[in-house]
């Protein structure tokens, strides 16, 4: 009923709708149309009027929410369960809860703010109330545990894209999937996978995104390396609408991954990354080591020339 009600008040934005044109589009009695309209309200819409002048929609809020966020995805799966949260620990923990109770694949779940926003190697991740996209999609990928990096690359291409379309803003990917404008950070990614047997039961793929993020906001440690779509751009760009295609663009990747085609990707990756030619300080788990990044492998590992001669596979770290 939110939904309808607010496609028929969005025809006619700042416009009063009379109340019997509101009752025969909707084909709802008038007390189910006020209680809807009291309903919006209490989601933070700004809608005017009455039963003798009808309704007027004069503002939507900028919030994540279900009634914004779905009439603007496009997608077959990938959010079609919505879970939206105002305040939440981290997206990432509670899709792996979800997942583990049978939430289906494509589950997508966005809050407004995390009190607990985990970044990689177990960072804390800056995720202020209604700045940002904190989100994860819950996936039940047909791939080996093995192949699981190939989602994050995927997933760093589909988020630039998306920033591509909707800020139109160039940004390039520091391997292996953060995505930076003006050369600092406004996008991380969050790889976990649950396994068992050898097989992938899921994956939850965490996304956090600067969108409208001040300074302020970030701590003094952060502010160096860590920017928003905003502060690059100098004007603030829609949450919702980068969320949508940011989901769009993903669900047409996945398509193409499970289509046996992550080649096209790596390739798309790599034309669109900042790391490759780059001398580079590895962080890995097996100790750090400077050398220049030469290539990605198929599976999405980075091979890095030491000055030695000997290339060195990084599967999993970080580029300084
Ligand atoms: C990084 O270290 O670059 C990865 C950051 C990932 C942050 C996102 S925000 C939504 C999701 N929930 C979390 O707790 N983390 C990820």
């Amino acid at each position: 009923m939110k939904v309808a009600l607010l496609s028929l008040l969005s025809e006619q934005e700042k416009e009063f709708i009379p109340p019997w044109v509101l009752r025969e589009r909707l084909h709802l009695t008038w007390e189910e149309i006020s209680e809807t309209v009291l309903r919006l309200r209490l989601d933070g819409y700004t809608i005017e009027g009455g039963h003798e002048k009808g309704y007027c929609l004069s503002r939507r809020p900028d919030l994540l929410l279900p009634t914004e966020v779905l009439p603007l995805l496009r997608t077959e799966t990938l959010g079609r369960n919505y879970v939206y949260l105002p305040t939440v620990g981290s997206t990432n923990d509670l899709a792996k809860q979800l997942a583990r109770t049978g939430a289906v694949n494509g589950t997508l779940i966005a809050a407004e703010a995390q009190t607990g926003g985990r970044g990689r190697l177990g960072r804390a991740w800056a995720s202020p109330r209604s700045s940002g996209i904190w989100m994860s999609l819950i996936l039940r990928p047909e791939l080996p545990p093995t192949e699981l990096p190939k989602l994050t690359l995927t997933a760093a291409v589909g988020v630039a894209r998306a920033i591509g379309i909707v800020a139109d803003l160039p940004t390039g990917i520091k391997w292996p999937n953060d995505i930076l404008a003006d050369g600092k950070k406004v996008c991380g990614i969050l790889t976990e996978a649950a396994v068992s047997d050898g097989k992938t039961d899921f994956a939850v793929v965490g996304i956090g995104i600067n969108v409208n993020t001040e300074q302020a906001d970030f701590t003094a440690e952060l502010r160096e390396k860590a920017t928003s779509l905003k502060e690059v751009l100098g004007r603030p760009v829609s949450r919702s609408l980068l969320l949508a295609a940011t989901v769009g663009e993903l669900e047409s990747l996945l398509n193409q991954l499970y289509a046996d085609n992550f080649a096209a990707i790596r390739a798309e990756w790599c034309r669109r990354t900042v790391s490759l030619g780059q001398v580079v300080q590895v962080a890995a788990p097996t100790g750090g080591f400077t050398g220049r990044a030469v290539a990605i492998a198929p599976d999405g590992a980075l091979i890095v020339s030491r000055e030695d001669g000997s290339e060195i596979r990084v599967a999993a770290g970080e580029v300084l």
